[in-house]
């Protein structure tokens, strides 16, 4: 063999060596844990959804006050009006990750996980990751509501969003300009490689793997098996027997008092969504503890598993839970915290 030649082998060899060792990094793909998981399975092959919007800084703003405050200054200049007269979009969804696990739907881990947060524990799920999901109200949603209310909201985000301001907030329908704010701002929310607890040297295999210009399920799986790609939704009913409760489940008070503190006061404390007002005064206790029992929308039992109507005339209504968003033991707890305060055991 000539000498070049031999160079021109040795460098081969070493180059391939470099590249087997993870050593080289490939040009234009460099990812860090703040890397939206989207840009990611995209170069991987995932097309991107119907709800994809490349979003502009002040798209994102207007869509952040929408959620937040209810309106917002249009791009013509001028102030919008509110969606709702009665509530906020945060009245019912958080904005940061509310669950410790991402693969895990599970209101007994996600209440330490938000109180340790300082956010509240609500029935509408966290707008953080939702443009990750694949479908929107789920489950019992569509069984309970029927496909023709549920309709086209539960494969597409555009319509889950005008569903949720026309009859979860009882509302107006957004007009484009602020759907489509709303939605640049559910993106702005996308999980990352970190959110989705990726090391460095995982987002280094991955760099790899593109590198080789993978684009295999498999590859793009990595990645979506980290977090769920819905958020379900199962119901259940009040127990048979009001005061026996949910069957063989002892109420922690201890953990009552958050459910009470970072769920119900969220909406009943003085200032709150509701007419109806409770606080950490012997009153709100004696009238839950007296109601807890009775067949009336007043018992714990009753509103956490079926919420209350809107009625024309009176439009703000509560939401119930789903178990997916409250447990039976936590309804137990609930229960044990307000016997405890009244001490009527
Ligand atoms: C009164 C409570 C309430 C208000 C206010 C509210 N929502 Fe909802 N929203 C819900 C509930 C309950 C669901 C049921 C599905 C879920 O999130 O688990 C839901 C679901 C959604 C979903 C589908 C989520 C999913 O993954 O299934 C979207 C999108 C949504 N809401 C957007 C909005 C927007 C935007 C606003 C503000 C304009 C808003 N919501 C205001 C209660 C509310
Ligand atoms: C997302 C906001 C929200 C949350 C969270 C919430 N509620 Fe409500 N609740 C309401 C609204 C709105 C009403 C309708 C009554 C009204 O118009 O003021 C209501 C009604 C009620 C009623 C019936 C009151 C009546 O006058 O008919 C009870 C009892 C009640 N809630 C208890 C609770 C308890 C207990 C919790 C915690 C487990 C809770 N609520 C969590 C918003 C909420």
């Amino acid at each position: 063999m000539r000498p070049k030649n031999l160079a021109l082998m040795t460098g081969i060899l070493l180059f391939m060596f470099c590249l087997a060792q993870g050593f080289m990094v490939p040009v234009g793909v460099k990812w860090t844990p703040k890397t939206p998981v989207y840009e990611v399975l995209r170069v991987f092959g995932e097309p991107m959804p119907a709800h994809y919007l490349s979003p502009s800084e002040e798209q994102i703003a207007r869509g952040e006050a929408i959620v937040k405050h209810g309106w917002a200054i249009s791009p013509t200049g001028k102030k919008g009006t509110a969606v709702s007269k009665y509530y906020v979009c945060t009245t019912c969804h958080n904005l940061k990750q509310e669950d410790p696990d991402l693969r895990v739907s599970n209101p007994d881990t996600r209440l330490p996980y938000v109180k340790a947060k300082g956010i509240p524990f609500l029935q509408g799920t966290t707008f953080k990751g939702i443009v990750n999901r694949t479908s929107w109200y789920n489950d019992d949603y569509v069984k309970k509501y029927g496909a023709e209310k549920i309709g086209k909201a539960h494969h597409d985000l555009r319509e889950a969003i005008q569903l949720c301001a026309i009859e979860c907030s009882q509302g107006r329908p957004m007009e484009d300009w602020e759907e489509d704010a709303v939605l640049a701002y559910f993106w702005s929310l996308q999980f990352t490689l970190g959110d989705l607890g990726l090391t460095d040297e995982n987002i280094r295999q991955l760099e790899q793997l593109a590198a080789a210009g993978d684009t295999t399920q498999a590859t793009r799986q990595l990645l979506q098996d980290r977090y769920m790609p819905y958020s379900p939704a199962h119901f259940y009913d009040a127990p048979p027997n009001k005061k026996a409760g949910y069957e063989g489940i002892t109420g922690n008070p201890a953990v009552g008092k958050d459910i009470y503190t970072l769920s119900c006061l969220h909406c009943h404390q003085t200032g709150g969504v509701s007419h109806y007002i409770l606080g950490m005064d012997p009153l709100s206790f004696e009238h839950l503890r007296n109601n807890i029992t009775k067949d009336s929308h007043f018992s714990l039992y009753q509103i956490i598993a079926y919420g209350t109507y809107a009625i024309p005339g009176h439009r703000p209504y509560m939401p119930h839970y789903p178990a997916e968003r409250m447990s039976k033991q936590q309804v137990e707890d609930l229960r044990a915290f307000v016997e405890q305060e009244t001490d009527l055991k």
